[in-house]
């Protein structure tokens, strides 16, 4: 089968197409026919080593994928050849066939079609997990979401305004503010060139936002953090800007904030029942119209390496969708 190939940990650049042999299923595994992969920031640092998961050499980036089974391993109900699946693998998914443990797959919603549901489970699931799960957003508060024509942006101002928030995006150009706009975002704030802290407190009549999410770190986050409200919460959901900011904890103290973390892939493991409520949710919402994946580019598995390059330098919005197969 054709898969992008990672051989050693080192530039995107590196990546090469190769022909491998096709995987066999071990005993709970499943090999899925992948019909479509979305790329996710994490798909950039793990080729490079910079992510928490280092998979054993060589493997195949792409976090998040749908398609078909096509044989199944020993010991493993509820799954036949010919099911369509949608995975959170971790890696593995920018290939032709995918080997992965039978509990990483669900039931591709009906109504969602193979991109769809390959851009669907991460970004919305951290999203939800975030606001929801550790941030207790209530409808009616405001949100503050960074890098906010992203995926993960992208898809927290969706799960916000579906939950009764307003929302604040935050960005770095007017095209990509227009995104998120699109996509119901109240109001935007260009960063870089408009001061953050100002803007927001201009928004929300001096109070600051209740509940800040960041994905993106670096220079935006301490200004984020002096942005968030009275016994706000400040999310901490990424680094996308390469930077892990360090912030003074006086300003933790002075307003009362609530400074969270956020690991969705982990939590997702440690309480499985709640990852399944959170996707009943989502998958209640994309029904009703609410949740849009938001897919901006559709490539082929050739020019995925190129698309995970740029996304790693700041030149995609929203979801890249590599069609396979
Ligand atoms: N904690 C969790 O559970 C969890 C789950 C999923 C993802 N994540 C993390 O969340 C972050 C965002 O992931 P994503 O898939 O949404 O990425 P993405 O689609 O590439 O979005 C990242 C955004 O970050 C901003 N950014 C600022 N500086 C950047 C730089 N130097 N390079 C690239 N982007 C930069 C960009 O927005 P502007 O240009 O508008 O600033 C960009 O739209 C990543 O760090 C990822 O690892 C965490």
């Amino acid at each position: 089968m054709n898969a992008l190939l990672c051989q050693a940990f080192g530039p995107i650049s590196e990546l090469r197409m190769q022909q491998v042999p096709d995987p066999e299923p071990g005993p709970g595994q499943v090999v899925v026919r992948v019909r479509a992969c979305s790329l996710n920031f994490p798909d950039a640092l793990i080729v490079q080593g910079l992510y928490q998961v280092k998979p054993t050499l060589p493997f195949s980036p792409g976090a998040e994928f749908a398609g078909v089974v096509e044989r199944v391993g020993a010991g493993v109900d509820g799954l036949r050849p010919g099911d369509a699946v949608v995975a959170f693998a971790g890696h593995g998914g920018l290939a032709e066939r995918c080997v992965v443990d039978a509990a990483r797959l669900l039931p591709m919603p009906a109504g969602m079609d193979f991109a769809q549901a390959a851009a669907f489970l991460l970004t919305y699931g951290t999203a939800l997990h975030a606001l929801r799960g550790v941030a207790e957003l209530q409808a009616g508060q405001t949100v503050l979401v960074l890098g906010a024509a992203g995926g993960v942006g992208l898809a927290a101002v969706q799960v916000a305004k579906a939950m009764g928030a307003t929302v604040i995006a935050a960005a770095s150009s007017a095209e990509r503010l227009a995104l998120a706009a699109s996509h119901g975002a109240d109001v935007g704030i260009d960063y870089s060139t408009q001061d953050l802290r100002r803007g927001v407190l201009e928004h929300t009549g001096g109070r600051g936002a209740d509940v800040v999410l960041d994905p993106v770190g670096g220079e935006f986050a301490e200004s984020a953090l002096r942005a968030t409200a009275w016994r706000g919460a400040f999310l901490v959901v990424g680094f996308a800007a390469g930077q892990i900011p360090r912030l003074p904890l006086n300003l933790v103290l002075l307003q009362e904030r609530r400074v969270l973390g956020v690991y969705w892939g982990e939590a997702v493991q440690r309480d499985p029942a709640r990852h399944l409520r959170d996707v009943e949710q989502l998958v209640r919402w994309f029904d009703e119209g609410r949740l849009r994946p938001p897919i901006t580019e559709r490539v082929g598995l050739e020019q995925a390496r190129d698309a995970i390059e740029r996304m790693a330098s700041r030149r995609v919005m929203g979801k890249v969708v590599v069609d396979i197969g």
